[in-house]
């Protein structure tokens, strides 16, 4: 049977007491879950989100950097991560491309570190509203995975596709809109998991998780409160049952 995988990615928000709270409220209400559920903390506070996770809950980071040690302040580590219990990772969010200036280069490299280092790795593509309009997405899609992908195992890695449009704006895609994105990237790159990010609701995730190619979501600002979290995993589940 498929199950959702439903992730939070919280961005640049909670604090370590917030995030045990979190964790503890989760914990209550997922006891009959088999979703794939995984909390992408900012870095200062995977600590307590490790302490204080239920056991069905899994750690992701929201960055890492390529070299696996050295004189690179303010950035971390692989094994740093690893040491914290962290199993996933987030690469190639679109803030980081746009506000930090990441390229499709760097994005490569983080690939490959994180996978040597055994951490997997979301990688997040998806194009503009320019780019929409101009009939132009499906070679957004294509370019960004044969950039980024270059020379990685792609089976060992998630793939989110999150339209720019859509993320933090309250405009979702449509279901067709990302089934018809999803498919896309199954038929370039084979069997992998592709998840659906942009201002994933409780209100629209029963519609977008019932497309056949939907594998889950990266949820943004609805999975800074257990509820809406919570109630995402659960509607996601129903659906999955559904389609399967
Ligand atoms: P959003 O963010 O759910 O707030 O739109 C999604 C993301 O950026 O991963």
């Amino acid at each position: 049977m498929r199950v959702p995988f439903v992730a939070a990615n919280w961005k640049m928000h909670h604090t370590p007491s917030s995030a045990r709270s979190f964790m503890q409220e989760l914990g209550q209400k997922l006891s009959g879950s088999e979703a794939d559920v995984v909390v992408f903390p900012p870095f200062p506070v995977i600590p307590a989100a490790a302490e204080s996770r239920p056991e069905k809950v899994r750690l992701g980071a929201q960055n890492l950097h390529w070299e696996e040690k050295g004189a690179f302040t303010g950035e971390v580590s692989a094994d740093m991560l690893l040491e914290l219990g962290v199993e996933f990772v987030i690469i190639g969010h679109s803030e980081r491309r746009q506000l930090f200036g990441e390229t499709d280069e760097m994005i490569n490299l983080k690939l490959k570190r994180a996978l040597s280092a055994g951490l997997t790795p979301v990688l997040c593509i998806g194009e503009t509203l320019k780019e929409r309009q101009q009939g132009r997405t499906f070679d957004k899609l294509r370019f960004q995975l044969d950039a980024d992908l270059s020379g990685v195992d792609v089976s060992r890695v998630i793939i989110a596709y999150e339209p720019i449009w859509a993320i933090g704006t309250g405009v979702n895609a449509t279901p067709e809109q990302a089934q018809e994105a999803h498919s896309f990237i199954k038929e370039h790159l084979g069997q992998v998991r592709v998840i659906y990010g942009g201002s994933v609701k409780p209100s629209n995730c029963r519609e977008l998780a019932l497309m056949e190619d939907v594998d889950g979501f990266l949820v943004g600002g609805a999975s800074l409160q257990t509820r809406s979290f919570y109630d995402i995993i659960q509607i996601s589940e129903k659906a999955f049952k559904e389609k399967s």
